[in-house]
């Protein structure tokens, strides 16, 4: 996190630590809505269409679990590359809410049309599927609920809620909004909250109150607190700008080892598709083992820290993921590393 946010937690740290239940019951509440207040505005939604989590996982277990239009022998999709706990919370609901789980494949290459065209085909293949899950893409649906998972899109892509187009998102602030780790939210468009389960039949609040949706219990609520410095930072550099010297960063690597026969970068030349976040794969080294080995040998040859990244359909690959500190010196030796890794990983 930047250092003004992490000096910030600090504070509310010790400040929580000190006065405790004292501080969660008298400034926490007040405090923690102005908080969502800010955080409503920057995502372009009203206070009352979103709730805090502790972070993207909770907010969008908390949408798939609770989506109750569901009806016994009706369907829910997801696409192999979505995140693996959203995945387990999907297969849940077959026995759950006694529906099909349907997964389908993303197309590689990812370009833009085959993505649109793969979900469209799955889509019309599978007419029972009234519940969707989608990892921050764009999609036309017909009478399909999605459930975004935008918990890495916030704060490395500059939009607002609008773009998105979605009902029910969930939100990690604890990513590329540099808020300490700890938080999220989940958020449900107005006139949609009626179509989400309260937590455990949350009496706490009133059922048309969006926080009835989340129970997290006591909770550390420093990094709440810490979340306008974190805004604050985020609105200093601004959106946009985040979003360009990271797709920067991004590009100035890829391109770098685009000549490279055998390393297949596994997102699109397309704007549209991509953030900072590029998996590359070395041909035919689709293995857990092979990626793990060829992670292992970026961070004990280069010091370069990537991470090995299952599930897609076609095979492992790894994952690479600039940051804000992060120098064009270090994505330059990472392309000098991939063209190592190319020789010598050679299948
Ligand atoms: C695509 C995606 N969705 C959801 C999550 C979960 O978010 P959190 O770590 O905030 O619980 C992650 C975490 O890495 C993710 O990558």
């Amino acid at each position: 996190m930047p250092e003004p946010v992490r000096r910030a937690y600090h504070r509310n740290v010790d400040l929580l630590n000190e006065q405790n239940s004292s501080l969660l019951r008298t400034t926490y509440k007040p405090e923690a809505d102005q908080i969502r207040q800010r955080v409503a505005e920057a995502l372009g939604a009203s206070r009352d269409e979103i709730a805090f989590t502790r972070g993207g996982t909770e907010a969008l277990q908390n949408l798939i679990a609770g989506y109750r239009r569901l009806q016994p022998g009706d369907a829910v999709m997801y696409a192999d590359l979505d995140y693996h706990s959203m995945q387990y919370a999907m297969n849940w609901l077959a026995d759950r809410r006694g529906v099909r789980v349907e997964r389908m494949v993303v197309p590689e290459p990812a370009t833009r049309q085959a993505v649109l065209d793969a979900y469209e085909r799955a889509l019309r293949e599978h007419p029972r599927v009234r519940l969707l899950l989608l990892s921050h893409m764009n999609n036309r649906t017909e009478g399909v609920d999605v459930i975004v998972d935008a918990a890495h899109s916030w704060g490395q892509l500059d939009f607002t809620i609008d773009d998105l187009g979605a009902d029910f998102a969930g939100f990690s602030l604890h990513k590329w909004m540099g808020v300490p780790l700890g938080a999220g939210f989940l958020y449900i468009r107005k006139g949609r909250l009626p179509d989400i389960d309260l937590a455990f039949c949350d009496e706490t609040y009133p059922a048309n109150d969006i926080r009835s949706r989340v129970h997290s219990g006591t909770l550390d609520v420093a990094p709440i607190l810490t979340a306008p410095v974190a805004l604050d930072f985020h609105n200093t550099l601004g959106a946009a700008v985040k979003q360009a010297r990271l797709r920067f960063l991004r590009d100035r690597w890829v391109h770098q080892v685009l000549d490279i026969p055998n390393v297949e970068i596994l997102t699109p030349e397309d704007p549209a598709m991509y953030g900072t976040i590029t998996a590359f794969r070395i041909t035919g080294r689709t293995s857990e083992a092979d990626n793990v080995a060829i992670r292992k040998y970026l961070l004990d040859r280069y010091r370069i820290f990537t991470v090995r990244r299952g599930g897609p359909a076609r095979g492992d690959c790894v994952r690479v993921t600039p940051a804000l500190f992060t120098s064009r010196d270090d994505v330059d030796l990472l392309a000098t590393a991939i063209r190592d890794v190319a020789r010598r990983f050679f299948a």
